[in-house]
């Protein structure tokens, strides 16, 4: 800002130098040196070429008017003897006020020209980032589509011989005495096939997530659900969930359970890299019609590589991991009408937000 005020108080400053010596020449010019005069009437073209291009027709007018009052001071004082040459120089007057509207109106033409190109390329910036974006999405959800038909197909031929080996499991574990060795590799199989059948349950869900039942709902109840069951969690590796709610809600049109569900994937997560102790602050806010909740931890954050795939079915960097919960998360807000992300700064901690759109007539 400093800076364009300067350069324009230097523009100034040469047009009134320029005009100042021209007719400091002509006051000191002997009237016995015409053919000098004529090179100084001719010199003041220049201040208002200048004016007017740098000040478009304003300040070219402005100019010329400066100029002329001068310049009549001058032939009115030093050429009232000589009424033929007093007219000729009286008539170069409105030549720079033509020159001083012609110049202007060129330059506020280019300026008009130069501003729409930039507002031009603006938008074009903005189609091509939207277009990235949107081939971004197509390409995720291709992924997604493709992994999902495929993973819905093994799980679900999985999950009928999965129940009967449970339940032979359960049989088998009930005849081996508490004292038998065979006791401890009765209940790991039962623990294994426990989490196979989660691991299938969840697959399922991640590939035919169920059509959501949309109630208008008021996020706080929401998150508050989200946090009850997983507050023993939290407090096991004493970690404090705090909220910090606004005083007037926004309600949203969303599933609730699909989305305490999506919460509660992104709480565990939060909970899961604070190894211990420390706090998770859920916020939110309301940004152009649209309701966003975050939830901050103080984890180690997420590497800018990784960050790109966490949505990504699968992708986990987790011992006992299956890489599910965040894409289903994303599918859920998604088929909710809403968005979700995350930020993080490697050290700092991960954040990740959803938002949907607040529910105008039912705001209260
Ligand atoms: N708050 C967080 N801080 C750091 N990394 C995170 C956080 N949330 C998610 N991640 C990263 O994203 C990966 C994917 O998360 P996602 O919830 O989808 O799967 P997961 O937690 O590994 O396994 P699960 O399916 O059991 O949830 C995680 O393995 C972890 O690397
Ligand atoms: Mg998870």
């Amino acid at each position: 800002m400093n800076n364009i005020l300067n350069r324009k108080l230097l523009k100034i400053g040469i047009i009134v130098l320029l005009v100042l010596t021209i007719t400091i020449l002509h006051f000191a010019t002997s009237i016995h040196r015409p053919s000098l005069h004529q090179i100084y009437q001719r010199s003041y073209y220049i201040p208002i070429v200048l004016a007017g291009f740098w000040f478009e027709i304003l300040g070219g007018l402005a100019t010329a008017l400066g100029l002329a009052v001068l310049f009549i001071v001058h032939i009115w004082r030093d050429w009232a003897h000589h009424p033929d040459y007093a007219f000729q120089q009286y008539a170069e007057i409105p030549t720079y006020f033509v020159i001083a509207l012609l110049v202007g109106y060129l330059s506020r033409l280019q300026r008009k020209s130069r501003e729409n190109l930039e507002k031009a390329g603006a938008e074009l910036a903005t189609a091509y980032k939207k277009l990235n974006d949107t081939f971004d999405q197509l390409r995720h959800a291709d992924r997604l589509a493709s992994l999902g038909q495929l993973s819905a197909g093994i799980a679900h031929e999985i999950r009928n011989p999965l129940a009967s080996i449970q339940g032979a499991v359960e049989i088998l574990g009930q005849d081996v005495p508490a004292e038998d060795p065979k006791k401890e590799f009765a209940s790991i199989a039962k623990k294994e096939v426990a989490r196979l059948e989660k691991l299938t349950s969840e697959i399922l869900q991640f590939s035919k997530p169920a059509t959501p039942q949309k109630l208008r709902t008021d996020p706080h109840e929401i998150i508050e659900a989200a946090c009850r069951l997983v507050t023993d969690q939290a407090h096991k590796q004493g970690t404090e969930i705090l909220r910090r709610f606004n005083e007037q809600t926004n309600n949203i049109q969303v599933d609730p359970e699909q989305i305490k569900q999506v919460l509660i994937n992104i709480l565990i997560n939060a909970i899961q890299a604070q190894s211990k102790g420390g706090s998770i602050l859920v916020t939110e806010r309301t940004e152009n019609g649209e309701w966003i909740g975050a939830i901050q931890d103080a984890g180690p954050g997420i590497s800018p590589e990784q960050l790109d795939r966490i949505f990504d079915p699968f992708f986990t960097t987790k011992r006992e991991g299956t890489g599910l919960g965040l894409s289903i998360s994303y599918q859920l807000v998604k088929n909710n009408e809403g968005r979700i992300w995350a930020t993080s700064k490697p050290g700092q901690g991960a954040c990740f937000f959803t938002s949907f759109p607040v529910s105008v007539s039912e705001s209260k």
